[in-house]
């Protein structure tokens, strides 16, 4: 079975470390890119965009992909409706793996906002020691706040992406621990956290320790998915999903 999946998350990683060992199933993992030196994965993969809808259902038909599932990250919402659109125009069946949203329990200091520019406006005018962990793309509308002081952290060197007098750029990956969380908190001296949604629990620490120390977070609501698109929470239930359809296959 030609199985595709959109990657460039755990989620991702963790099917494809469960489809590696299976000889009936011949996968795919597709990313964008957008990392210089991904991690090494187990089954085959392929790097870049695929050129909007018509690419993506063209290399679905070349390909015979017989099943597509959508593991990419919450907030990649073009990739998640162009695979939407694609798939119902190459009649090819659509999972979406998609990790629950945190949710804001007791002790968080949570300031919910719609978009990286309310989340801009929330830090107010008063400069502010901000944990800015939105990822590098997310940066440059935070240039309009540039009486803050950021602790930027991100997987590739952030270059110009956020052009203020006071950054301070650290690079590194997730998973976090929650210790080295409250610590480099602690250091650096933060008054605020800046996130996305982003769900799992491989960047969840953060928000342990912010709530620890009694520190607000602005969290970015996650953009709407294609709607109609059936879904599930864990790669263990996507391989299922998977599973039942290759059985059905004739
Ligand atoms: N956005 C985040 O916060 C975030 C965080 C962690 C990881 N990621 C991962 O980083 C990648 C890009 O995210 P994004 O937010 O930039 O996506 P996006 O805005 O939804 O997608 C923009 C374009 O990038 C290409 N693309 C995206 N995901 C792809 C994939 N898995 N394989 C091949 N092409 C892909 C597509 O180009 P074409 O139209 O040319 O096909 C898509 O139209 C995704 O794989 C996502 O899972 C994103």
């Amino acid at each position: 079975m030609r199985i595709l999946v959109l990657g460039g998350t755990t989620e991702a990683s963790a099917l494809a470390a469960l489809l590696a060992g299976r000889s009936d199933f011949s996968p795919v993992l597709s990313m964008a890119g957008r990392t210089s030196d991904p991690r090494p994965l187990p089954i085959p993969t392929r790097i870049g965009g695929f050129g909007g809808v018509e690419g993506l259902a063209l290399y679905l038909r070349e390909e015979r992909i017989e099943a597509v599932i959508d593991a990419t990250h919450p907030f990649a919402a073009v990739m998640s409706r162009n695979a939407a659109q694609a798939c119902a125009n190459a009649s090819v069946p659509l999972l979406a793996l998609r990790r629950p949203a945190w949710r804001q329990q007791e002790g968080d200091r949570w300031i919910e906002v719609a978009s990286m520019e309310e989340a801009v406006r929330a830090l107010g005018d008063t400069p502010r020691r901000v944990f800015l962990t939105v990822g590098r793309l997310e940066l440059p509308p935070f240039a309009a706040a540039p009486q803050h002081i950021y602790l930027v952290r991100t997987i590739e060197p952030i270059g110009d992406a956020l052009p203020v007098p006071n950054v301070i750029a650290i690079r590194d990956r997730a998973p976090f621990g929650e210790a080295a969380e409250r610590a480099l908190m602690e250091r650096e001296r933060i008054d605020v956290v800046v996130t996305k949604n982003s769900g799992g629990a491989a960047t969840y620490p953060k928000i342990a320790a912010a709530r620890d120390l009694g520190l607000p977070v602005i969290v970015v609501a996650r953009p709407k998915k294609p709607s109609g698109v059936e879904e599930v929470a864990t790669a263990e239930a996507a391989f299922d999903w998977l599973e039942r359809r290759h059985g059905r296959t004739p």
